[in-house]
């Protein structure tokens, strides 16, 4: 019989709807990590498109649907088949120009799905794993088709189904247009999860495997955050974060979804540094690096947190050309490459989180003479850090950016702290909206075009933007310091930085802004601050090792420079790196301690850090990490004898010891406290 189709048959049913039918099953597709520990399966079950991880034959993620929900039609995620799928390995190792680490592996095997429904409008789409040893990401990768050309995504339906009610470290994300990421971590079993913001940590009730679902390369898309299942238990579903309409994502085809990150360690110390984000992101397109600098600064900043200096113009004005002079001789005598200065220009008069729009990004207050500053300060090879608080007056600063940036750069200044702080930006979009993820991307942008650094502070999350644009420097997007100086909650507990690690810093640099001296705030209060009033929650010898545990290229001596006077301590701040070769995380439990070493980038020395939360801790670190048969010197800066964060802060002893690899230190930590450490080749 012959079976071909007349012309004219074959002309008509293209036409016609393709009715749903039950597809033939379909052979899972699987692809493994180069170590063949993990794997993840595809399939098409019913007619939806699963994906599943399992390590170690383990399954760690059961079959989790992938699809979306649009506004005006139908959702992409019924009746779908496997149109073809190809494979792809790579290895790679690439440099960073700064980092926590200098040289990266990318090493990866990819499986690339296409899918395509069944049923009329014939929608199709890929699906992109990469798997990797330290964990699987994986985007949607829509082309360009009749039947999707512009759409709103109302919700993307990805899922990750867990095969365990691992523990869970989280702060919550459930207020969708008041949505800061300043809060304190709270934990519980997946299965108790509302509504949480990424990275999110968790941990398998055996102890054995330690996940982190977070996103990579963020671009013209709402942010992730996760939502519990409610009655499905152990099933997290994406939540993107909304337009003021509600819409969570507005475009066209062809475009790709950020990576959906599932990193995977053996222990919490294996998680950092983190670097599967970055491998997700696309390699720098700034061709000259070499203006991008890791520095520590100071700033015209704590004053006004502790009450002795004022944003506004008025008798107590930070920002005032002598200030901002004594900041700038304060750093260059010490050594600190930056100085930040706040309340600057015109509009912090008044309430200047209603005022949003009267923030001059160019015009300072008469008693700054900005040029004169930006003078100064490239006389003396610092660095300004020009201050550009928003209040969410997104159009009043997209505005002014060209001209601002423009003018910066004509003043040699290559360095701005942007700043967000708002419930709502313009619109009442949700800061973490693709209304927001477009405008940071913009301010990063246009700062790489003038050659300026960024330092954000209410940010969109971390999701390796630094690889593509290294003047993404640092971000805050946490509780950092700032909330021990205010009055308000009780500042950050004793443990705070030990969850921060294992959380926050997983995505990327922070700007915490270390080394805080006056623990008990006296300066701001005229007397030391009470227990249960706002004041710094650890010992002064943490708030050292804080400069090596929690990395930030752009790291602030946080304190009013007259607090460092008279002080050995301070030592540490003047000789402490901002940039590595190597990290190793010696270990560390989130919620309780974390023992990190550094090598400099560029140099021979290693910096150690040493914290634990409310509990003295004491440890033994070998130091196997130095080079064998080198002779060092360990300058070590510990909790002194009786030393506590609640009744004895303050009490440093510093001492110094031959050591070489073989050598092991004894780290003691008071409670609340830490230990900072220099190592350094002996002469
Ligand atoms: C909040 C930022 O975190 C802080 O660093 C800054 O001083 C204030 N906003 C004012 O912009
Ligand atoms: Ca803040």
């Amino acid at each position: 019989m012959n079976t071909r189709i007349p012309r004219a048959w074959a002309s008509l049913l293209a036409a016609l709807p393709i009715v749903a039918r039950p597809s033939a099953a379909q052979a899972p597709l699987t692809v493994a990590s180069p170590d063949s520990r993990t794997e993840v399966r595809f399939e098409v079950r019913d007619g939806h498109a699963v994906y599943s991880v399992i390590r170690d034959r383990r399954a760690l993620i059961l079959p989790s649907l992938l699809g979306f929900e649009f506004r005006g039609a139908r959702a992409l995620r019924d009746s779908l088949r496997v149109t073809g799928s190809s494979r792809q390995s790579y290895d790679s190792t690439w440099t960073q120009p700064w980092g926590e680490v200098s040289r990266v592996r990318d090493h990866h095997n990819e499986l690339r799905v296409s899918l395509a429904e069944t049923s009329t409008p014939v929608r199709k789409f890929d699906v992109v794993f990469r798997v990797f040893n330290d964990g699987v990401g994986f985007r949607y990768d829509v082309p360009t088709q009749p039947s999707l050309n512009t759409f709103e995504i109302q919700e993307e339906l990805t899922e990750f189904s867990l095969a365990d009610d691992a523990k869970s470290w989280w702060i919550p994300s459930n207020r969708p247009r008041l949505d800061r990421s300043e809060m304190l971590y709270s934990s519980s079993p997946v299965s108790l999860i509302d509504s949480v913001q990424t990275p999110l940590t968790m941990a398998t009730r055996d102890g054995k495997t330690v996940l982190v679902i977070h996103e990579a390369n963020l671009v013209d898309y709402a942010r992730m955050n996760i939502r519990g299942g409610r009655m499905e238990n152990r099933t997290l579903h994406a939540a993107l974060a909304p337009w003021a309409d509600g819409v969570k994502v507005r475009g066209h085809t062809p475009f790709v979804t950020p990576w959906r990150t599932i990193q995977l360690a053996d222990r919490m110390a294996d998680l950092a540094p983190s670097v599967i984000g970055l491998n997700l992101n696309p390699p720098s397109v700034i061709a000259n690096t070499s203006w991008i600098k890791p520095m520590k600064y100071v700033g015209i900043w704590w004053g006004m947190h502790v009450n002795t200096m004022t944003w506004s113009s008025g008798p107590t004005h930070g920002a005032t050309t002598a200030n901002a002079k004594r900041y700038i001789d304060f750093a260059a005598a010490n050594g600190l490459g930056g100085v930040l200065v706040e309340g600057w220009n015109t509009g912090w008069d008044g309430d200047w989180i209603q005022n949003r729009n009267a923030f001059s990004f160019t015009k300072a207050y008469p008693d700054y003479d900005l040029a004169e500053v930006a003078r100064y300060a490239h006389s003396k090879g610092i660095h300004l850090i020009v201050h550009n608080e928003t209040s969410g007056g997104i159009a009043n600063y997209e505005r002014q950016m060209d001209s601002a940036f423009a003018l910066y750069h004509s003043l040699g200044l290559d360095a701005i702290k942007t700043g967000y702080v708002t419930d709502t930006v313009d619109g009442g979009h949700s800061h973490h909206s693709q209304f927001m993820v477009n405008h940071y991307r913009h301010v990063i942008e246009m700062a790489a075009k003038y050659g300026i650094m960024v330092d954000a502070h209410e940010p969109i999350h971390d999701t390796g933007e630094r690889r593509t644009y290294p003047n993404m420097m640092s971000r805050e997007g946490a509780r950092g310091q700032e909330y021990n100086a205010w009055g308000s909650d009780g500042g950050n507990p004793p443990e705070h930085e030990t969850n921060l690690f294992f959380t926050r810093m997983l995505a990327g640099p922070m700007d915490f802004t270390p080394g805080i001296f006056d623990i008990l705030i006296e300066r701001g209060t005229g007397r030391p601050r009470r227990a249960e009033e706002s004041r710094v929650r650890t010992t002064l010898a943490k708030q050292l090792a804080l400069y090596v545990v929690l990395y930030s290229p752009l790291q602030m001596a946080a304190d009013l420079p007259e607090n460092y006077e008279k002080q050995p301590a301070f030592q540490f701040i003047r000789d402490v790196g901002v940039d590595w070769d190597t990290t190793r995380v010696i270990d560390g439990r989130i919620g309780d301690y974390v023992i990190v070493a550094r090598k400099q980038r560029g140099g021979p020395e290693w910096f150690l850090g040493a914290i634990t939360d409310e509990e003295a801790r004491a440890f033994d670190v070998p130091l196997s990490f130095l080079t064998k048969g080198q002779n060092y010197i360990a300058e070590i800066y510990a909790d002194g004898p009786d030393a506590n964060w609640l009744t004895n802060p303050l009490r440093v002893t510093i001492s110094k010891r031959p050591v070489t690899s073989t050598s092991t230190l004894h780290v003691v930590l008071a409670p609340g406290g830490g230990q900072a450490v220099r190592i350094r080749p002996a002469p």
